[in-house]
């Protein structure tokens, strides 16, 4: 399998800063003919708009109201590539006094949001032909950090839910990419206190496109990242990818 983004029609959430937005460029550098740019406040989208013109279609969309998810799934029905990037970071240890609504936001965003989306867009994925899935997860899926403790709760949840998704899915075709990246220059990296060992969102947006045309599973963009992929690499092989 393998999937090529040249063409093709995409849609990501959280598009208009960070991560999210050096996706969009990506794809419509590598050829992609249209991305719906999904974001809370669509203003916030003028900058690509400026770009990219018709090739990029502002959506309303907060990945926690299902209203907008399912106003989203009406207007995109041409997707055949999803990428479910938006996501929040909240810092608190499992002991503070601000643990449990972290927690729950986080798991409003991180891991809801990816189970809106998925369930929205699965019978448009269907529809034309199959397509992908990519799921911004992070090396926080598979180790608990103390300062982040909900977060990386809520990434391993979301981690688990992709593994769920990729099984499910592959009986209608579409593929799906966990990308797990350590600390990227963005906004919330500068918000967890890690921008200092931060590298640069190319690598993900870039290895995504990659990845998606390789057809594997697991992707780990930067050195921390990849040096932790190393560690995984026999448990991923042995046990969440072994048929
Ligand atoms: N940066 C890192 O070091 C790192 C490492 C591993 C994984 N990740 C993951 O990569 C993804 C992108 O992170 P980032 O670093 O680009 O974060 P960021 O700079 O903080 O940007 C987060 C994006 O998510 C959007 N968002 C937040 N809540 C939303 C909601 N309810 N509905 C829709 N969009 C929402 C934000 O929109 P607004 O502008 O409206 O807030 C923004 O576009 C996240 O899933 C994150 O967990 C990041």
């Amino acid at each position: 399998m393998g999937f090529n983004v040249q063409g093709k029609t995409a849609l990501v959430t959280g598009a208009n800063r960070g991560i999210g937005k050096a996706i969009v460029e990506a794809l419509l550098e590598h050829g992609a003919s249209k991305v719906y740019a999904g974001a809370r406040n669509i203003k916030s989208l003028q900058g690509l708009q400026a770009v990219y013109a018709d090739r990029i279609v502002a959506l309303e969309l907060d990945v926690t109201d299902q209203d907008q998810v399912n106003h989203a799934a009406a207007k995109a029905t041409d997707v055949q590539l999803l990428v479910n990037n938006a996501g929040v970071l909240e810092t608190c240890t499992p002991l503070d006094l601000e643990a449990e609504a972290a927690l729950r936001h986080e798991l409003e965003v991180n891991l809801f949001g990816l189970l809106r989306m998925a369930r929205a867009f699965a019978p448009i994925l269907k529809h034309n032909g199959g397509g992908a899935l990519v799921q911004l997860n992070s090396v926080a899926s598979l180790r608990g950090m103390a300062f982040a403790s909900t977060y990386c709760a809520s990434k391993a949840a979301a981690y688990s839910l992709t593994q769920s998704l990729q099984q499910v899915l592959a009986e209608q075709g579409t593929q799906v990419l966990s990308v797990h990246p350590g600390p990227i220059a963005t906004d919330m990296a500068t918000k967890a206190g890690i921008d200092a060992n931060a590298e640069p969102v190319s690598l993900v947006s870039e290895g995504i496109i990659q990845s998606l045309t390789d057809g594997i599973f697991h992707f780990y963009p930067d050195s921390m990242a990849k040096d932790m992929g190393r560690a995984y690499a026999s448990f991923a092989e042995q046990v969440i990818e072994a048929e």
